[in-house]
């Protein structure tokens, strides 16, 4: 259990502090708490805790908070985690209405854990963090006092699926957020997208009670599950895709539309991408198809279905960004710059074509040569082009890449990439440079 009155004390907090600027290693901090008359476990609790500060400051502080960057969160290892980031949550808090008034203006955050989801309401909005963790409402009450100002912090020990319904004379709202937190149950499958708790189906009969809300789902959640009169929002950063979000009731200003949103590191717009709900959903029903015996999800994961058609290498090989996959909205972006636009093989998300496709949608590499994926062949390749440094990367195939480099042992003076990937469904290697 977390011991909220040990970690948030004034001695603690100044103790870290200290500890930090003298740079003090973890034989010197034990010692001094030891000295300082703290016992085993208040020090082990201290030492965990200590670990987390650079993390929750680096996650929800930047160089524009001033004195807010060396305040101190509560948290453990787990809710900084699960918690969303201030990227994020910056981006997301444009979409909450801003002509809400003193009767229409509360706002569930539900399983709010630590409170990240709350932190950057706008405050012309009443948050009440709602969650069936004691410790967890712990956190949220004193984050959002640091974060939000004195008078935020409120919280309701219930259960989100039903807090609407039951809240009469307690706390109800008129707008949601929702967090679910993933299953953990022993001998399930972990990395069954739907294992969420609640389940997606209960967010949905839950949004019901509200006027509007926004409900975040991993990125490769089923979009077959979303229903039409939802907008969807893929959340992420240049190199990855974090939240897949869906906009429900007064918050889907663009039912039945698609948006991948590329965020800034002050939770900015960096780049845009719109699509149909319709026609992704139709994209992601097809990928569930591709799964190739003895490649298992590997391969699923790696790949994203499109309406582009199959064909020949071409001279050029884009990589779609992480963004752009997870939202099945690559096939149009490539198809609007360059008509001759193709897959390589079904189920594969590389496009080919005769010219690069632009950036920051697509990394675009220059093909200079193309094997079959056996030892020979492949040190064949690297030999005749001189190649001694290597990224492989893979898609549709699935081994350890690093001890891949080594079994091969390239030598040579030139560096470029290694494509292992599948050329009309048989593997194939595939040399390019990086443009
Ligand atoms: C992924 S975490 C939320 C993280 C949070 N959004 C943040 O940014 O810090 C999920 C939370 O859901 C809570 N939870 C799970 N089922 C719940 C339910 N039925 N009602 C309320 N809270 C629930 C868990 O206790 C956990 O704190």
């Amino acid at each position: 259990m977390l011991d909220v009155e040990l970690l948030t004390s004034a001695k603690v907090q100044d103790f870290i502090a200290m500890a930090h600027k003298r740079k003090m290693d973890a034989l010197q901090v034990s010692t001094a708490l030891n000295k300082a008359g703290f016992n085993n476990d208040e020090r082990a609790a201290i030492m965990d805790y200590m670990a987390l500060v650079p993390k929750f400051r680096e996650k929800f502080f930047g160089a524009t908070d001033g004195p807010n960057c060396d305040r101190f969160l509560l948290c453990d290892k787990l809710a900084l985690e699960q918690s969303t980031a201030k990227d994020i949550g910056r981006w997301k808090s444009q979409l909450w209405p801003s002509d809400c008034n003193s009767t229409c203006n509360k706002v569930h955050d539900l399983c709010c854990g630590m409170g990240g989801d709350s932190f950057f309401i706008p405050s012309s909005l009443e948050v009440i963090g709602v969650d069936l963790d004691e410790s967890r409402l712990a956190m949220y009450r004193y984050n959002n006092r640091i974060i939000r100002g004195e008078g935020a912090g409120k919280t309701l020990l219930a259960d989100a699926r039903t807090v609407n319904e039951t809240s009469e004379g307690t706390c109800p709202a008129d707008f949601f957020t929702i967090d679910p937190a993933r299953r953990a149950v022993d001998g399930e499958n972990q990395r069954d997208l739907r294992n969420l708790t609640p389940t997606f189906e209960e967010v949905c009969a839950l949004a019901a009670h509200y006027k509007g809300g926004m409900a975040k789902l991993p990125p490769g959640y089923p979009t077959v599950e979303i229903p039409a009169k939802c907008e969807l929002v893929y959340l992420g950063s240049h190199a990855d895709c974090r939240e897949c979000l869906v906009l429900f009731g007064d918050l889907a200003k663009n039912p039945g539309k698609v948006r991948a949103v590329m965020v800034g590191k002050d939770g900015e717009t960096k780049a845009l991408w719109w699509g149909d709900l319709d026609q992704i959903q139709a994209a992601s029903n097809k990928d569930a198809e591709h799964d190739l015996p003895g490649c298992e999800r590997s391969f699923r994961n790696a790949t994203s279905e499109s309406d582009l058609p199959v064909g020949e290498l071409s001279q050029y090989l884009a990589e779609p960004t992480a963004l752009l996959i997870r939202s099945h909205l690559f096939g149009n972006e490539a198809l609007n710059s360059a008509p001759d636009a193709h897959l390589i093989s079904e189920g594969i998300a590389y496009v080919t074509c005769e010219s690069p496709l632009p950036s920051p949608a697509f990394a675009n590499f220059k093909v200079i040569d193309h094997s079959e994926i056996s030892t020979a062949a492949v040190r064949n390749m690297l030999k005749a082009h001189d190649i001694g440094k290597l990224t492989l990367k893979l898609r549709g195939v699935k081994l350890d890449p690093d001890a891949e480099i080594k079994r091969i042992k390239p030598k040579g003076k030139n560096s470029a990439v290694l494509f292992y990937t599948r050329f009309k469904g048989e593997k194939i290697a595939i040399l390019a440079e990086r443009i």
